[in-house]
Order: C-alpha cells, then sequence, then structure tokens
C-alpha cells in the first residue's frame, strides 16, 4: 500500500482518532512556503496511548503485537515525511489525547501531493456528524477555517447530513481552498 495522496493520511489520522473515542479533533494544514515546509497536524482528545505504545506504533513487524492488527497508517506516514526531508513526531498522553505533526519539505522531489482535501473534509464531517470537527488551512499568510459547532449554528434545525447541505459544503471547501492559492491551483512554493 502507498499512499500517494496526503489527504488519505488525514483521514487515516482522523479515523485513528475516532477509534481512540475522541469527540473532538483539530486538523491544521500549513503551507509555509517561506520556509519551505509543509505541516501537517490532527489533535485529539481521545484515549491517547502510552510511552511505550508511541514507540511501537512507528515499527510494523514488532513480533511482541500478537493481541491486535498491526497498523500500516503510521508508520507509512513517518516513512513518507522521512523521505521527503520531513519527520512524524507524536505527542500522547494516557486519558488526554494526542497531537500527531507531520512535517514535508514542501518542495522536496518525494512530497506527494495534497490530495483532495475539500473532499476529505467533507467525507469526515458526514461521516461523523456528532463530531466537533476543526479544520484550518494556512497558506502563505492566508487563513481558510470551518467547524462543525459554525455550521450547525448557521444551521440550526437543517441535519448537517442533508445531502443539499452537502453538497453545499463540498463547494464551500473547495472555494475556499482554491481562494488560499490565488483562485488557481497551486504547485510550488
Ligand atoms: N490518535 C490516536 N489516539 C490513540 N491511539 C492511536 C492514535 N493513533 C494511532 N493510535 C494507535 O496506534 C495504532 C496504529 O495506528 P495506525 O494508523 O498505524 O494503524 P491502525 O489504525 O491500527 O491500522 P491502519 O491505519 O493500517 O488501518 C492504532 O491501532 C492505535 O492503537
Ligand atoms: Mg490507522
Amino acid at each position: 500500500m502507498n499512499m500517494r495522496e496526503l489527504a488519505l493520511h488525514v483521514l487515516d489520522l482522523v479515523q485513528n482518532a475516532i477509534e481512540a473515542q475522541a469527540n473532538q479533533i483539530t486538523l491544521e494544514i500549513k503551507e509555509d512556503c517561506t520556509a519551505d515546509l509543509l505541516t501537517i497536524q490532527v489533535l485529539d482528545n481521545g484515549h491517547g496511548m502510552s510511552a511505550d505504545m508511541v514507540k511501537d506504533v512507528l515499527d510494523p513487524f514488532v513480533t511482541t503485537r500478537i493481541t491486535r492488527r498491526i497498523g500500516l497508517g503510521l508508520p507509512l506516514l513517518d516513512m513518507s515525511t522521512g523521505r521527503s526531508g520531513g519527520y512524524l513526531d507524536i505527542q500522547s498522553e494516557p486519558g488526554k489525547g494526542t497531537k500527531i505533526t507531520a512535517v514535508y519539505q514542501y518542495s522536496h522531489f518525494d512530497r506527494p501531493p495534497l490530495g483532495d482535501i475539500a473532499a476529505t473534509v467533507k467525507t469526515i464531517i458526514a461521516l461523523n456528524p456528532e463530531l466537533d470537527f476543526r479544520y484550518s488551512h494556512i497558506v502563505r499568510n492566508q487563513v481558510f477555517s470551518v467547524t462543525t459547532s459554525e455550521l450547525l449554528a448557521i444551521l440550526g434545525d437543517i441535519p448537517l447530513t442533508q445531502p443539499e447541505v452537502l453538497e453545499w459544503l463540498g463547494d464551500y471547501l473547495t472555494v475556499g481552498i482554491a481562494n488560499l492559492y490565488g483562485g488557481e491551483k497551486f504547485e510550488n512554493c
């Protein structure tokens, strides 16, 4: 398996947080052209991991792990960042939550493209309408953000999962993200 687009890693990170019983998840994507860095951070208030567990999750082939399925999401993200002049950082505290930070050298030849972040955020919200989800995306010094709490406040009694609402949300995200790049498809820092 090769996650060719960073949006797939975003989905995996959010899925991990949901599996960890988080009800608050923050996704921040930062494209810093001056520092030549692309950073993806996912913060959750789930059950967290012990220090041993954090060490363990980056090695998918440790033989002591027989009690559960061998995950590949974090090892693949670790390899992907390392290959692209970046790194993966995991901060976690049992009972409190987890902060995963994936850093890439923006202009690195091996950095995967972001992929369809608008569709990814829409999917996360559509599948988890109860989740307090906050997404912010920074390109240079432009910020675009969407939170489920502000969407719910605007919608009132209309369910977030209504098809018309989701269609509107998809367009809103697509336009908001395109505007970060000055309305054009942004290829290089
Ligand atoms: N946000 C998180 N909070 C608590 N535990 C986490 C979190 N993210 C990952 N973990 C732990 O690390 C393990 C490995 O995660 P990883 O994404 O690599 O694999 P997976 O989710 O188990 O399987 P896969 O992603 O391949 O479907 C998870 O099974 C979980 O136990
Ligand atoms: Mg996973």
